[in-house]
């Protein structure tokens, strides 16, 4: 008996100390200790100890379970202290590295000029208007003194929604609406989409423009001079040179086009600017009496004039860009540099 308890103490020190985790280490211990356990197994044999014996016997079970339990309780601490320094050693953070950061967005380039653009004007006093995209063909076109058959509807490629109604070609009508609700004096600006049917490197059929509409009754072409240049300068820096070039629009008379001294060669005449020297900005003119009578204003009272760019344009001249369509492919290599 006495031989058979000095080998399961052995063999259960043995199997602790080669235990290497905490279930092995819990599995050798219930298959020593417990209910079903070997030492369970031992004392069913006391039955066959003699009396005289017992006492001893017992004793030495008693001891061999004790070492067991010492055994398994160190065993145990030591197991855990090995884990904690595995997890303080692998997972161990090195705050000397450099963040990963967080990479902020940056407004559109074509929303940062809009903003720009709209600014300015708002800081002349000038109030926002807005009109809807999907038009009627008596706003975008016929108020505007711009007839069914009339050659100037050549100039725009319409998307047609049906007969009377298009995808605003331009933000003219919004001046249309904008007469019909309000006596002068009016000083507005309507910025938003408009739609061609058009594509290449300088058209898209979606862009945005900027309309402008300045009513009152001493209206002359000095004050729309004298707010386009000012308007350029604070765009585009205040040595610009700019020019005024006789143009037609059907709702302006007389009408013209602005033109900056070209940003990419200084006016010397490049590629950009065909040689020229100039850049086209906008369109604008006197507000015509036909569209005055169209709105049911006098047109012998009233004057005003009116402008339209667009700023797509504005933001690659700005920018030294040569193809529109980057605008609309949304590749972020191309965004990211207009923060
Ligand atoms: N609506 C014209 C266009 O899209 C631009 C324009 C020119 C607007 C002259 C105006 C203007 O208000 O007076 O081409």
């Amino acid at each position: 008996m006495i031989e058979r308890l000095e080998d399961i103490k052995k063999q259960a020190e043995n199997e602790l100390r080669n235990a290497v985790d905490e279930v092995t280490l819990h599995n050798v211990k219930a298959r020593f200790l417990g209910r079903k356990g070997i030492i369970t197994e031992v004392l069913k044999g006391m039955r066959d100890v003699p009396q005289s014996e017992r006492p001893r016997i017992g004793q030495a079970i008693n001891e061999v379970k004790e070492f067991i339990e010492g055994l398994f309780e160190a065993r145990l601490r030591e197991i855990k202290e090995e884990r904690k320094r595995h997890i303080l050693l692998t997972e161990k953070v090195d705050v000397t590295l450099p963040g990963k950061g967080t990479r902020l967005g940056n407004k559109h380039p074509i929303t940062q000029v809009m903003e720009e653009i709209v600014g300015i004007f708002e800081r002349m006093g000038f109030e926002i208007a807005e009109g809807p995209e999907v038009e009627l063909d008596y706003y975008n076109f016929e108020a505007l003194n711009i007839p069914r058959d009339h050659p100037a509807r050549d100039m725009q490629d319409t998307f047609y929604i049906s007969d009377d109604v298009v995808l605003r070609t331009h933000t003219s009508p919004v001046q249309i609406r904008v007469m019909e609700k309000q006596k002068p004096p009016i000083k507005v600006i309507a910025p938003g989409k408009v739609y061609r049917c058009d594509s290449d490197v300088s058209h898209t059929p979606m862009f945005h423009q900027v309309e402008g509409l300045l009513v009152d009754e001493r209206v002359t072409f000095s004050d729309l001079k004298g707010v386009l240049t000012q308007f350029a300068r604070l765009l585009f820096g205040s040595h610009i040179k700019v020019r005024f070039r006789p143009s037609f629009f059907p709702f302006t008379e007389p009408s013209a086009e602005v033109d900056i001294e070209c940003v990419i060669c200084a006016g010397k005449g490049c590629r950009v600017c065909k040689n020229s020297g100039w850049l086209e900005i906008l369109g604008c003119g006197m507000v015509d009496p036909e569209v005055f009578r169209s709105v049911q204003y006098d047109p012998q009272r009233y004057r005003g004039f009116a402008f339209g760019l667009g700023v797509e344009r504005i933001t690659m001249l700005k920018f030294g860009i040569n193809d529109i369509r980057l605008f609309f492919e949304n590749d972020i290599r191309f965004l990211k540099q207009f923060l």
